[in-house]
C-alpha cells in the first residue's frame, strides 16, 4: 500500500509518496509567500498552503496506481494561529510561530498570570510564538475579527480540515498552544478562560497516529483516489521529524536545521524544565519530549547568502571554509534575526556580527553564520545537560543538515556524535509513518521506527577541533548578555 506524508513548512510544502517498506517513491514541493507586514511580524495565507498541497497532491499522484493509496499524514509548522468564522472562511492571515508581535501579551501571561501558574496548567510558560498570546493579541487589537472566531486551529490542522472536514488536533502540536494540559492531554479550562475562548472553538484532540476521518468524497473524486483513504491527526513538524528520524522512546535526540533550529529530546515520562527554558510537550509516539527551539537557523544562512551576498548558490559559499579555519574564526554571529525563543526568550534580540577586522573575508562571515547557529543550538543543549538529561548521540535532519561542513561544525560544537538518517525529509517521512501506523501497517510508532528508519553515517567529533570550539563557545556565550540591554534602545 502507499502513504502520503506532507510537511507543511514555512517556506514550502513538501509531499512524499512512500510505500509500506519505507521507500520514497516520489516527492514534490510547492513554495509559498511568507510576509513580514511589520518588523518582527510573520504571516502566511492558509489558502496558499492548501493550494500548494492540492497542486502538489495532483503531481504526486500522477501515474500512480491510486487504488493502492491507504493513508495521509501531515506534519506542520507549529503554533500558528488559524482562525475560521462560522462559514469556514479564514478570518485573517495566519500569525506564525516566528512572529514576535505578542511581546506585551507574552509578558502579561508570564508576569500577571505568572510563570508558576502557566507551568502548572500547561507545563510551559509563554513565548511570543505560542498560540495563546496570539489569541490575546487578536482580542485586543482586532476585537471584531476575534468575536467572529468559530474554529481555532493550527496550520497542519487546517490542511486536515480541508482534507476531511474534521476539526482536529494532535497532542504534540496542541502542546505548543499554551492551552493544553500537556501531562493529562486535555484542554486546560483555565487557560481557555484566560484567553477568552471556549472548548467549542477548539479542535477535538487525538494521538498523532489516530485516524481522524477519511478524505471528503468530492475531493477524493477530484484527485482520483479511493474515498476510503484515511487521514491521521499528524503532528507538529518537530515531533513528526523525530518520528521520521527514529527519535522515539526514552532519551533519543534529534536536531533539526530547518528555518528554525531545534533540539528534540524524546522521553518516556512527563517532565518539566524547572526554568521552562525548554518546552515540555507531548510526543507523536504517545509519550513526551523536551525541546529547545531557535527561531532562525538555516534561515540565517539563506538570508546571508541570498539577501546580503546576493547569491543563489548556497553550497558554493562554503567552498572557501577550509578545515584549518574551523574553530579559529575571530568573527562571531548572533543568529537572532527574528528575536529568539530558547533558551533566552527575548523578542527584542536581533542578529549581530562581531569581531571583524580589515583581513576578515567573506568566507569568515559565512563561517560565523554556520557557527553562530551551532552555538545557539548548544545553548539549549547546555540547558538539557544541566537538567541531568544524558544525551550521548543525536540524529540530525533538515535542509541545513545536507551540508557536510555544517554537520561537522555541529558535531564538534556539541561534542556529540551525529547520526545521519537515510532521508533528511524528517517531518514528511514521519508523517507518512504516522499514517502507516493509523492504517494498521505497523502496531506502534516505535515499531514503525525500528522497521523503517536507517542511518547512513555518523559524524564523530574530533578531539582537538571540539576543544577549539569549546573555547570559542565560551567566548560566544558572553556576547548576548553583554549587548542584551541595548536591543530595546536600538529599535
Ligand atoms: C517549534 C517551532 C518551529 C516551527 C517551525 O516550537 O516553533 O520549529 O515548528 O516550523
Amino acid at each position: 500500500m502507499y502513504y502520503i506524508g506532507i510537511d507543511l513548512g514555512t517556506s514550502a510544502v513538501k509531499l512524499l509518496l512512500v510505500d509500506e517498506s519505507g521507500s520514497i517513491l516520489s516527492s514534490v514541493s510547492r513554495e509559498y509567500q511568507l510576509s513580514f507586514p511589520q518588523p518582527g511580524w510573520s504571516e502566511q495565507n492558509p489558502a496558499d498552503w492548501w493550494e500548494g498541497c492540492l497542486d502538489g497532491l495532483k503531481e504526486l499522484l500522477n501515474d500512480v496506481d491510486t487504488a493502492q493509496l491507504a493513508g495521509i499524514g501531515v506534519g506542520g509548522q507549529m503554533h500558528g494561529l488559524v482562525a475560521l468564522d462560522e462559514n469556514d472562511a479564514v478570518i485573517r492571515p495566519a500569525i506564525l510561530w516566528n512572529d514576535g508581535r505578542t511581546a506585551e501579551e507574552t509578558d502579561w501571561l508570564n508576569t500577571v498570570v505568572g510563570k508558576e501558574k502557566l507551568s502548572r496548567l500547561t507545563a510551559n510558560i509563554a513565548f511570543a510564538g505560542f498560540t495563546a498570546p496570539k489569541l490575546l493579541w487578536m482580542k485586543r487589537h482586532e476585537p471584531d475579527e476575534f468575536s467572529r472566531i468559530a474554529r481555532i486551529m493550527l496550520p497542519k490542522d487546517y490542511i486536515n480540515y480541508r482534507l476531511t472536514g474534521v476539526h482536529s488536533c494532535d497532542y504534540s502540536d496542541a502542546s505548543g498552544m499554551l492551552l493544553l494540559d500537556v501531562e493529562h492531554k486535555c484542554w486546560s479550562d483555565e487557560m481557555l478562560d484566560i484567553c477568552g475562548v471556549s472548548k467549542e472553538q477548539m479542535p477535538r484532540l487525538f494521538e498523532s497516529f489516530e485516524v481522524i476521518g477519511t478524505v471528503k468524497p468530492e475531493l477524493a473524486a477530484s484527485l482520483g483516489i479511493p474515498a476510503s483513504v484515511k487521514v491521521v491527526a499528524g503532528a507538529g513538524d518537530n515531533a513528526a521529524a523525530a518520528v521520521g528520524t527514529g527519535t522515539v522512546g526514552d532519551g533519543a535526540c534529534n536536531i533539526s536545521l530547518g528555518t528554525s533550529g531545534t533540539i528534540f529530546i524524546s522521553s518516556g515520562r512527563f517532565g518539566v524544565d524547572p526554568n521552562n527554558a525548554l518546552h515540555a510537550f507531548d510526543h507523536a509516539d504517545g509519550a513526551y519530549h523536551l525541546m529547545g527551539c531557535m527561531l532562525s537557523a538555516a534561515s540565517c544562512y539563506k538570508w546571508f547568502c541570498e539577501d546580503i551576498l546576493k547569491t543563489a548558490d548556497l553550497a558554493a559559499e562554503q567552498a572557501d571554509i577550509t578545515a584549518d579555519k574551523l574553530g579559529r574564526n575571530h568573527v562571531y554571529f548572533l543568529p537572532y534575526l527574528m528575536g529568539e525563543r530558547s533558551p533566552i526568550n527575548d523578542t527584542d534580540a536581533r542578529g549581530m556580527f562581531i569581531g571583524m577586522s580589515m583581513d576578515t573575508s567573506r568566507a569568515d562571515m559565512v563561517q560565523a553564520v554556520l557557527e553562530g547557529v551551532a552555538f545557539a543550538i548548544r545553548d539549549s543543549f547546555e540547558v538539557a545537560k544541566s537538567l541531568g538529561v544524558k544525551i550521548e548521540r543525536s540524529r540530525i535532519c533538515g535542509g541545513g543538515a545536507r551540508s557536510e561542513l555544517w554537520r561537522r561544525i555541529m558535531a564538534n560544537v556539541l561534542d556529540l556524535p551525529l547520526d545521519i538518517p537515510q532521508t533528511e525529509e524528517g517531518p514528511g517521512y514521519g508523517a507518512a509513518m504516522l499514517a502507516m501506523v493509523g492504517c494498521g501497517a505497523y502496531g506502534s510508532v516505535q515499531e514503525a521506527a525500528s522497521a523503517l528508519v536507517r542511518t547512513t553515517e555518523t559524524v564523530l567529533p574530533e578531539r582537538s577541533l571540539a576543544e577549539r570550539y569549546e573555547t570559542a563557545y565560551r567566548k560566544y556565550r558572553r556576547i548576548y548578555p553583554t549587548v542584551k540591554n541595548l536591543y530595546k534602545e536600538l529599535q
